[in-house]
């Protein structure tokens, strides 16, 4: 049997031969045949003895049966080792119940992977309340890989002094990555705060404005979801004379209306990685990916 196999779910095949082009490693398509009734029949192409399954959870809940089912199939197929790769990691923000009755969702999809994989790697899952990815997947092996050297490397790309610059978080939320960006390209930050009454209802306050005024400023989030955030973020720092914002997001998860809306809030552009499939997406995490994937030893 074959040693180590990069298997995709079809979705993620092109991010996943990136992932091939940097490793070397053979690459096969995890098949799914969706039956009229909505169900799915899932086939492993082949098996190694360590299989790395690249499957970007975004849109989760369809995904996930089909995850387990490719999981399975793969073990049926004689893996001995499943190493999930999913770049964005779903449900991490409902990390307790906010309200009496809710779903801890991160515990519930964490305990859910650990059954399914040996190893879970992921790109800058939004840990808050939770510290580690250990807490929520105890037992297996789990890989939080930092996105901010990549977003600070399409800062050093615009070539901006960075005197000029101002990298601000919308939330307190953000502080970790916020303040990591701003370390790797060199430049101040700030961090915003923010109020939540809704989907789309988000209110952002300003601490201290007096740095504001004249600043190419860089909007950094790690998720990106209607945009809410970054609107409202947007339009405080217009009021204080920013005199120009670029958006910069790990996790694309957003739409076309979303996106005008946070352009016509004062946004200039907005870019991400490609952990999450989108026409914003301008920097590769598949460097970042193979370098773990070298070093992964059963
Ligand atoms: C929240 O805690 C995250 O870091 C993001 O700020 C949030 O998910 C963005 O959501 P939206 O785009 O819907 O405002």
């Amino acid at each position: 049997m074959m040693k180590r196999l990069i298997a995709a779910m079809p979705e993620d095949i092109e991010p996943a031969r990136r992932l091939e082009a940097e490793t070397g490693l053979p690459l096969a398509e995890i098949g799914v045949h969706k039956f009229p009734d909505g169900e799915s029949l899932v086939r492993a192409p082949a098996a190694a003895e360590t299989v790395f399954l690249y499957c970007s959870l975004n849109d989760p809940n369809g995904k996930l049966v089909d995850l387990g089912l490719a999981a399975s199939a793969l073990r049926e197929a004689g893996a001995k080792r499943l190493v999930l790769i999913a770049p964005y990691l779903c449900y991490m923000r409902q990390d307790k119940a906010f309200h009496p009755g809710e779903a801890v969702a991160q515990r519930f999809i964490g305990a859910l992977l650990a059954q399914w994989f040996d190893r879970v790697i992921t790109v800058e899952p939004h840990l808050h309340r939770t510290k580690t990815l250990t807490a929520i997947m105890p037992g297996i092996e789990s890989s939080a890989l930092p996105a901010a050297e990549l977003l600070a490397a399409l800062i050093r790309r615009d070539g901006e002094v960075a005197a000029d610059i101002l990298v601000v978080g919308p939330d307190a939320e953000s502080q970790s990555w916020t303040s990591s960006v701003a370390a790797a390209a060199g430049a101040a930050f700030m961090i915003l705060a923010k109020h939540r009454s809704g989907d789309r209802d988000v209110s952002i306050l300003a601490q201290e404005t007096e740095n504001i005024a004249g600043k190419h400023v860089y909007l950094v989030d790690d998720i990106v979801s209607t945009g809410a955030t970054l609107s409202a973020a947007a339009s405080l720092l217009k009021r204080y004379g920013a005199a120009r914002i670029d958006a910069l997001v790990v996790h694309a998860l957003f739409n076309k209306a979303d996106e005008k809306r946070m352009l016509e809030a004062g946004i200039a552009s907005i870019r991400s990685t490609d952990t999450v499939a989108h026409e914003t997406n301008a920097i590769e995490i598949s460097p970042l990916l193979a370098a773990i994937v070298e070093k992964d030893e059963a």
